[in-house]
């Protein structure tokens, strides 16, 4: 059965086709305008959505190769994200579906993220691993089965994108950072600074905590100026995966986990290097893992329908 769509959390206004796991269409227009304010403005995500949804949702239509009337289900974003935003995207959503008489699912935006890398691909067993790392969320997930999630680590201050974002303003650059840092930092030499492990010393906790290395980073910064920014970028860059990487394993360990298969998802999953660092990972600890494919790391509609495919075959809508 085929789905429609819509994804409008924050910044990217899209909509995609999907029929179970495979993609038809997506289509997304990223707005641009918010680069001048170091982050995402609501009043103009929101005018942005208004301005573009209808083009959007007619392109991914028309890219499918299908009519509204032929979809099964019409499936929205309903968080989290900025409600201002998401507003548009469930106005659209909830429209269509009475038009047409459809009905109409609603999507967790992590779960998104979370189920991305299951596109196009036939069924994985669970229970499974899951790791979303984006803008606003850095967690790993214990996927029991799909719709049963338990949170095994969680950030309690900066998500890893918002770390890398905010380091990356520190060295002027302009917002989002991630892909520009990445390209730094693959120039840079990754021990040239001496940043310090995040929770290094509270072995007791099993959380991530980016925000002391940003502090020490903006120091060490203030300090040495910007005149190395691939040194700079590459070892907060190090420190940062090697952070995650380290509470990944210390989880497995912790929770005594035997599971065959790692979901990875989320806007910072486009950084090679992190994809490099979790593939070493799994060759270590035996475990499959599985990356969203690169157009499906940014926000995206099609991993709203993903996610909704599952949700309505369990009569979730
Ligand atoms: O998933 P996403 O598009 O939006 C949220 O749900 O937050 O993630 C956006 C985040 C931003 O912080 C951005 O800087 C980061 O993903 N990002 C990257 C890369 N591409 C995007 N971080 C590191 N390396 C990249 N290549
Ligand atoms: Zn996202």
């Amino acid at each position: 059965m085929k789905i429609l769509a819509i994804e409008t959390s924050a910044d990217d206004t899209a909509a995609a086709v999907v029929e179970n796991t495979t993609i038809l269409s997506s289509v997304k227009n990223t707005q641009l305008g918010h680069a001048d304010w170091g982050g995402i403005l609501p009043s103009l995500a929101k005018r942005d959505h208004l301005a573009y949804i209808d083009k959007v949702v007619n392109k991914a239509i028309l890219d499918a190769r299908c009519q509204i009337s032929e979809v099964g289900a019409i499936a929205v974003t309903a968080g989290p994200g900025l409600a201002i935003a998401l507003e548009v995207g469930i106005s659209k959503a909830k429209m269509l579906a009475t038009k047409y008489n459809k009905p109409l699912v609603a999507v967790n935006h992590i779960e998104g993220h979370l189920l991305s890398p299951l596109a196009n691909k036939i069924d994985i067993n669970f229970p499974a691993l899951g790791l979303v790392v984006s803008g606003g969320h850095t967690e790993l997930i214990l996927i029991e089965e799909i719709g049963n999630y338990k949170i095994l680590a969680q950030t309690i201050d900066d998500a890893l994108g918002e770390a890398i974002d905010k380091a990356g303003r520190m060295l002027g650059m302009p917002y989002p950072a991630g892909p520009v840092f990445e390209k730094a930092a693959a120039l840079g030499n990754p021990k040239k600074y001496l940043l310090p492990l995040p929770m290094a010393g509270r072995e007791d906790r099993n959380e991530l905590s980016y925000s002391g290395l940003k502090a020490a980073f903006g120091r060490l910064v203030s300090e040495v100026g910007t005149e190395n920014i691939n040194d700079l970028a590459a070892c907060f860059q190090n420190r940062a995966f090697e952070h995650l990487i380290r509470i990944i394993k210390k989880s497995i360990e912790h929770f005594s986990l035997s599971t065959e298969h790692l979901l990875v998802g989320g806007g910072v999953i486009a950084n090679q290097e992190l994809r490099k660092r979790l593939t070493k990972l799994g060759v270590e600890l035996g475990l499959a893992v599985h990356f969203a494919p690169m157009e499906l790391t940014g926000d995206n509609a099609a991993m709203i329908g993903i996610a909704a495919s599952f949700k309505f075959a369990k009569g979730l809508f």
